[in-house]
């Protein structure tokens, strides 16, 4: 007879223990943790409390009634990372590969309950090899009531899905739903389909990695906005990520107090920009120049470079930097970078995070392909995310401001609060050369040396329009500064925004182009 204290040990260690000595050996081999490791890794250490340590599924299908383990394959409960509450979930490979069952989503569906009423963010590591077949259609059940929470959560509590392994099927669509997706280089893949039926269907032949790794998910596909090179990286890129955000949609994030003076000049920004305005140079100096020494943190690195989102601190509070990339396609705005941006803007508007923008882009981006893979409906998500954004919204023009990308980058026609421009700014409705050859068309085309009369009408042009001083002069821009300027003037903006408030007619929820 065991005592029921030996009972309770017993349980528990068949619990640690997930799916067995072989089968951890094996995830290691593959340089992977398990899941109470990976916890400990992203945790403060001893603040995990574990919930449904015992719970266990109820299939007898297909032989599950022989592999019932306790905690069904997912370790959930909540714990610290830098002392403020998270929840989080860790998926055990080691027990039928992770799957997901009726139990095991229960798991999940009363953690994100939690949270939610809780108010605190919600990790979860994914390692899992989808709907557990034997489970059928109440696996399937199990995804529906998550993705619900998922969707219920958004806006409400960060959410951060981390894939550590197989993420397949329609397993996808929980990370998919929630706000930051972290991949790990080497052990982690996505996909909806994989290779096989990918061969049986279409005949094209591509490997795991190929399809769905996360190089591909962090520079092509855009699912993928963090990749660690290994485990303890990511989680560790995860806490950091983690130190921008407030705990939920009602809180402000936190405030870390910095040695950067706010006022502090920056003479190097004076001579960043070219003299001639085809040349590019690089925005992540201005934003290393401006921003609380070494707070950068970028979003999305690797895919569509020609925008960068990252979060930041001025004067110890965060921002989030929504900045042109005049090297990489001189900053212009495509599909990718119009999904990339607006995703961001929105997410800071859910979780009350200021907005900078840096803006330095010719326009949208002309061609066949842009425009038959929707560059009207993915641009249109830009100009309305900025438009709903009620959160302070300060830019500053760095050179062009072209077209339709004028408007959208944040400006006061879209309720910007504060809307600067250094003296390099160009803010017309095209280009001098492109509305040159419009307006004067006639002319050059009479003319005895069309060239040179070119010239000088884009002189004349340049000398008219491209400038800051049209929209300063009617009140478009706030203000024009010298670039040494921008790091105080934009804390100076920021405190000055600190207490706003919106009102916004009653609706369900806008229609934002998808
Ligand atoms: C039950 C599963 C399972 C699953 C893996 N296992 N996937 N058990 N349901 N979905 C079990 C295996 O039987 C095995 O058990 C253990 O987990 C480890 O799996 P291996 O195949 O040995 O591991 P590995 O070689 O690393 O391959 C991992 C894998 C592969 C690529 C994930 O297992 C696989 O292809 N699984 C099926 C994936 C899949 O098609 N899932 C359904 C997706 S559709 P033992 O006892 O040997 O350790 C989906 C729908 C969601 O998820 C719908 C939401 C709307």
């Amino acid at each position: 007879m065991t005592s029921p204290l030996e009972r309770l040990e017993h349980l528990r260690a068949q619990s640690r223990l997930g799916g067995g000595t072989e089968r951890i050996e094996r995830q290691h081999a593959q340089g992977k943790r398990t899941a109470r490791e990976r916890l400990e890794y992203l945790l403060d250490p001893g603040t995990f409390c574990e919930l449904d340590e015992f719970v266990t599924h109820r299939a007898t299908e297909f032989g599950l009634d022989n592999q019932r383990v306790p905690g069904d394959g997912v370790v959930t409960g909540w714990g610290e990372i830098e002392g403020r509450l998270v929840y989080v979930f860790a998926q055990d490979f080691t027990v039928l590969g992770g799957s997901v069952g009726e139990a095991h989503g229960r798991k999940i569906c009363k953690l994100l309950d939690l949270a939610l009423e809780n108010g605190a963010p919600v990790i979860c590591l994914n390692d899992s090899g989808g709907a557990r077949i034997q489970e059928g259609v109440d696996a399937l059940a199990a995804y529906g009531e998550i993705f619900y929470r998922n969707v219920l959560a958004s806006g409400v509590v960060p959410q951060i899905s981390v894939i550590m392994g197989p993420c397949a099927g329609g397993a996808v669509y929980s990370p998919a739903l929630t706000d930051f997706i972290f991949m790990v280089e080497n052990t982690s893949y996505m996909f909806i389909t994989g290779p096989d039926v990918i061969r049986a269907v279409t005949h094209e032949e591509v490997t795991h990695e190929e399809l769905g790794g996360p190089a591909v998910h962090s520079q092509r596909s855009g699912v993928a906005h963090f990749v660690g090179p290994d485990e303890e990286s990511t989680l560790e890129l995860v806490r950091q990520l983690l130190s921008y955000l407030p705990s939920n949609n009602a809180e402000d994030p936190p405030y870390v107090s910095t040695p950067d003076p706010p006022d502090r000049m920056e003479e190097a920004l004076d001579k960043l920009v070219p003299e001639d305005p085809a040349l590019g140079y690089d925005m992540h100096e201005v934003i290393r120049y401006i921003v609380d020494e070494e707070t950068f943190l970028e979003v999305q690195p690797g895919f569509a470079q020609n925008l960068i989102v990252g979060f930041a601190r001025m004067g110890g509070h965060v921002v989030g930097i929504v900045a042109q990339q005049p090297q990489v396609l001189a900053g212009v705005l495509d599909i990718d970078a119009s999904d990339k941006g607006a995703r961001f803007i929105r997410f800071c508007d859910c979780f009350n995070i200021p907005l900078l923008t840096l803006a330095d882009t010719p326009g949208f981006l002309p061609g066949v392909a842009q425009e038959h893979g929707g560059i009207i409906r993915h641009g249109a998500k830009m100009i309305y995310a900025y438009a709903e954004a009620s959160v302070p919204k300060v830019s500053v023009i760095t050179r062009k401001a072209y077209g339709g990308a004028y408007i959208v980058m944040s400006s006061k026609h879209l309720h910007g609060d504060i809307c600067l421009a250094w003296p390099t700014a160009e803010i017309a409705v095209m280009g001098p050369e492109g509305a040159v050859n419009v307006i004067f068309r006639k002319e050059l085309q009479a003319a005895q040396d069309e060239e040179a009369l070119r010239r000088e009408l884009v002189l004349d042009y340049r000398e008219k329009f491209a400038h800051p001083y049209v929209a300063a002069a009617r009140g478009y821009l706030d203000g024009v500064i010298a670039p040494r300027e921008t790091r105080p003037r934009v804390i100076q903006a920021l405190e000055m925004l600190r207490n706003k408030r919106v009102q916004r007619p009653p609706r369900k929820h806008g229609n934002i182009p998808l």
